[in-house]
């Protein structure tokens, strides 16, 4: 698949979201910060709904990255104890929608009953094609990449390898590179997310926290994306005689 799908007055065909930003909306309303969470993931299901009704092919949101892991134990405690929710409340919808869920990042690390509604989840939804929902938990940037490479040295088959090639040890393996990447939150910043994947995606940067991203910021955020001309190295004019 080709990124080109987004440009040009389309919207992206790949959206993906660094959804920041919940434990500050619950520090301004002074209450505990797993209401923050909560009330993120509400955001989240918002931004699933917005890609199904937008034809937005694929979505991949960070969920949870290889350093959250650092919080403070009580905060991972619950963030766990929210995954699970979140995965008995919307897994029938989700199915029902035709969303193929997939997870990327090592979730071999949870506990056992988290690791089973995710290896549920995805079985149950794998052959769905309305939309791709890439989850990345306990997911590092860094880590795909340097994982990609221990396997490649473990199989001692290549000497030298092209981006084609090195593309299939990759967590998001055969699907289309992010083509738009939110940031809520005002931070502006990575992050460790997708590192590979970002190399020409178009990134839109949001002040406002994560559960309070509603439509209208989704498509503040896509009429940004229609106003970049993606160039992927060229100049301008050599785009515009294509077109
Ligand atoms: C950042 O807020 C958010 C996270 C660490 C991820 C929490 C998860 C979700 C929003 C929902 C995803 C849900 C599912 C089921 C996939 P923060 O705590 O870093 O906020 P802060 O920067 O204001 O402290």
């Amino acid at each position: 698949m080709n990124a080109d799908k987004g440009s040009d007055n389309h919207l992206p065909h790949h959206l993906s979201i660094i959804m920041d930003g919940n434990g500050r909306w619950a520090k301004q309303k002074k209450i505990p910060r797993v209401m923050g969470h909560k009330n993120g993931i509400d955001a989240t299901s918002n931004a699933i709904e917005f890609c199904l009704k937008e034809n937005i092919a694929v979505l991949s949101i960070y969920a949870f990255s290889s350093e959250n892991w650092q919080r403070p134990k009580n905060e991972v405690r619950l963030l766990m104890g929210l995954f699970l929710d979140a995965i008995d409340k919307h897994a029938k919808q989700l199915h029902i929608n035709n969303v193929k869920i997939i997870f990327i990042g090592d979730i071999s690390v949870f506990q056992d009953p988290l690791k089973e509604k995710i290896k549920k989840l995805t079985k149950l939804t794998k052959n769905n094609d309305k939309l791709i929902l890439n989850i990345a938990m306990n997911y590092g940037g860094q880590q795909e990449i340097i994982i990609a490479v221990n396997k490649i040295l473990q199989e001692n088959k290549h000497k030298k390898i092209t981006i084609e090639q090195f593309d299939k040890y990759l967590d998001l393996d055969q699907i289309a590179k992010p083509d738009l990447l939110i940031r809520s939150g005002g931070e502006r910043r990575l992050s460790n997310f997708l590192l590979y994947h970002l190399a020409y995606t178009e990134i839109y940067f949001s002040d406002i926290l994560w559960p309070d991203v509603d439509d209208k910021v989704l498509y503040d955020a896509c009429d940004f994306y229609k106003t970049r001309q993606r160039r992927y190295g060229k100049i301008a004019q050599q785009i515009t005689a294509n077109n």
